[in-house]
């Protein structure tokens, strides 16, 4: 990661803040990017001279292009995207058939929205960057890096609008994949199990316990079980994998 430069949504704390410490640790500078400016602005102390913090909303389009705008105007370029920024813990869970459709529409705006949103406020700065090059062939793969949930796989009771947006986001990611790969731009999710953050030790009773009898390796996930495979999609080992969805749940399913 030395000297890419990577954009990380939703890094004011929890998976975010880790990816965001994980990458710093590999090279990177990173735009640690969230609507809670303080928690990013101290994500982005614990990170160092390599961190800019900045307050966007990824449901916001101008805040989308600003962000981008802002991060090409301080380092030149972008190599990595991670949109981590999503509506989760806070979420109410109840009966499909009694959301509202104010709550339907804010999970869908910023989980799904705000990943499209980043990654075509970004993707236009990849690709620009990519057509300005004459060795293309030399030039490193943009990448993006969704982050879905392992929830899609199995369904869940009781948030469908969180499981629907979640899906989304892999159905975004296999779309884009498509578009973006003539641009050398490789688009994949990631799909955590149950990890211990802040945000889910919020969520339910005994977090700590939750599902670890279902893995095939018996112990909770945490945040930093998730970095190693965000590092890898956004590293030059995975330059020919696009478009996929890689679960992160110590086995708990397996499709
Ligand atoms: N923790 C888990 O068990 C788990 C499992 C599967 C997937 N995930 C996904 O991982 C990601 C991180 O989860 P987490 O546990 O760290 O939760 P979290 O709530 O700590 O992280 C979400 C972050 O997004 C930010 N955010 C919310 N709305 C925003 C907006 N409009 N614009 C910008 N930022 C906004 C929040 O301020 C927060 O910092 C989320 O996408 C979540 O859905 C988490």
């Amino acid at each position: 990661m030395k000297e890419k430069v990577v954009i990380i949504t939703g890094a004011a704390g929890g998976l975010g803040r880790a990816f965001a410490l994980g990458f710093a640790s590999a090279g990177a500078k990173v735009a640690v990017c969230d609507l809670n400016l303080a928690g990013a602005e101290e994500t982005a102390a614990m990170v160092g001279e390599d961190a800019l913090a900045l307050k966007v909303d990824v449901a916001d389009e101008a805040s989308t292009e600003q962000m981008a705008r802002t991060v090409i105007e301080k380092w030149g370029r972008i190599d990595v995207l991670v949109n981590n920024a999503a509506i989760y813990a806070t979420i109410q869970r109840k009966p499909f058939y009694e959301i509202t459709v104010a709550e339907w529409d804010l999970v869908m705006n910023v989980n799904l929205k705000g990943a499209w949103l980043c990654t075509k406020a970004v993707a236009k700065h990849m690709i620009q960057e990519r057509r300005a090059s004459t060795a293309n062939s030399e030039m490193s793969t943009g990448k993006i890096i969704n982050i879905s949930s392992a929830t899609v796989m199995s369904g869940s009771p009781m948030w469908s609008h969180y499981v629907a947006s979640k899906g989304g986001v892999i159905g975004l990611t296999r779309s884009m994949a498509k578009e973006l790969g003539e641009f050398n731009i490789t688009v994949n999710a990631i799909a955590p199990g149950f990890t211990l953050t802040d945000a889910s030790l919020n969520l339910i009773e005994n977090a700590q316990k939750y599902g670890v009898e279902r893995g095939a390796i018996k112990r909770s996930s945490t945040a930093e079980d998730i970095v190693g495979t965000a590092l890898y999609l956004a590293s030059s080992a995975s330059d020919f994998v696009t478009g996929q969805t890689i679960v992160v749940d110590g086995g708990k399913q397996f499709l």
